[in-house]
């Protein structure tokens, strides 16, 4: 058995731990235990989520004699908006957490933007512990302090940095995923290696399949290793001035699709990135930035996956390249009316482009969506 990691966050006064590994709820209270001033805790997850790993959480805390109250929300995105902040609130001032208190976020990505967020903001911040129970929180939400919830006018639109005092990410939980989620949250995993690390993308070749079939230690390492990237690029850059942005690799053609897919189950957000990141490739490609066949390996990889590589992928009608252009324009990635893409010379090779001309992306678009049945 993989023994458990732990991945530091170089923050200064915000630093803190990522753990990995197998069997962690069981040490929960152990874990937390030395950052707690009182034997107390508040946990925030989701009423799914609280089936699958609520009492093991509470039991965990118990060990360690700490004493603990859940509020459990409905689970899905629509959670994460006013009025699902407004309960999470309320419930936290309820259960009558303190300043000094930690509230303990269990849940997926939405749980853990709101619940962060909701600390962020609670008697005017107090400190939050993420153990996060899908692929996606693991590898990318619940680390590098990104909180908020959605509005009217779009996903993620308010919100703050505010880092956890530590991350719990066990291994066993994503046995209890779905397939199609799991699968989703991959999509974040490719990523890191589509953005710097060229030989983890090969490692991925090589090791992905059997790591979606179930075996641990390949969750393990997959799970270790993008921890890993994040840590490091938000370390150099917290608030997202440069390097940052790297992390967004296929966000802004996935954010538009998420936008022309009403948010549903049409698509889910690591099915987007994933098809982002293909659409990347071929943009770079059409660009001359990388070679004619990169964006074809890229799809070879997340087919094998079996996971979506095209627009056509995508159940239901999409809208054309101009209407897909346009939601791209609301993208909060938006500067001085400046389209942003993460492109790449390579894979493991991506950089930040604000000059993308209008053409080769329109062409990327349209040759995508004739594919179209
Ligand atoms: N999920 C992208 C970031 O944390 O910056």
């Amino acid at each position: 058995m993989t023994a458990i990691d732990r991945v530091h966050v170089p923050l200064g006064d915000r630093a803190y731990d990522v753990v990995i590994g197998r069997g962690l709820l069981a040490q929960a209270g152990a874990l937390i235990e030395p950052l707690l001033q009182r034997k107390q805790m508040a946990i925030v997850t989701e009423t799914r989520v609280a089936g699958l790993h609520l009492d093991a959480v509470q039991a965990g805390l118990g060990a360690a004699g700490i004493a603990s109250t859940a509020l459990a929300l409905a689970p899905g995105e629509a959670t994460k908006g006013w009025a699902g902040l407004t309960e999470a609130v309320e419930g936290l001032l309820d259960a009558k957490v303190e300043r000094r208190d930690i509230v303990l976020a269990l849940g997926g990505g939405v749980i853990g933007d709101l619940a962060g967020f909701a600390a962020a903001i609670l008697r005017r911040g107090v400190r939050f512990v993420q153990v996060p129970t899908s692929l996606l929180a693991q590898v990318d939400s619940s680390v590098g302090g990104k909180t908020g919830i959605n509005t009217r006018h779009g996903k993620n639109l308010v919100g703050a940095f505010h880092q956890p005092a530590l991350v719990l990410a066990d291994i066993d939980l994503l046995d209890t995923l779905p397939a199609r989620d799991f699968l989703a949250g991959y999509g974040e995993v490719v990523k890191y290696g589509l953005l710097g690390d060229a030989a983890f993308f090969d490692w991925l070749e090589a090791n992905g399949p059997a790591l979606a079939k179930g075996d641990r230690d390949l969750r393990h390492y997959a799970v270790r290793r993008s921890v890993e990237m994040k840590a490091g690029i938000v370390s150099r850059d917290e608030t997202e001035q440069g390097e940052r942005a790297l992390l967004n690799l296929g966000h802004t053609f996935c954010h538009a699709l998420e936008a022309a897919t009403g948010y549903s189950d049409r698509l889910l957000h690591g099915e987007g990135v994933a098809i982002g990141c293909a659409l990347a490739f071929d943009l770079s490609a059409r660009m001359g930035l990388c070679a004619q066949e990169t964006p074809s390996r890229v799809r070879a990889h997340l087919r094998a996956m079996g996971m979506a590589t095209e627009l056509a992928d995508i159940p239901g009608d999409l809208p054309g390249a101009a209407a897909l252009i346009d939601l791209m324009g609301q993208d909060k990635k938006v500067q001085d009316g400046q389209l942003r893409f993460i492109l790449a010379r390579g894979i493991g090779a991506a950089f930040v482009c604000d000059a993308v001309p209008m053409e080769a992306l329109r062409s990327v678009l349209e040759d995508g969506l004739a594919l179209q049945g």
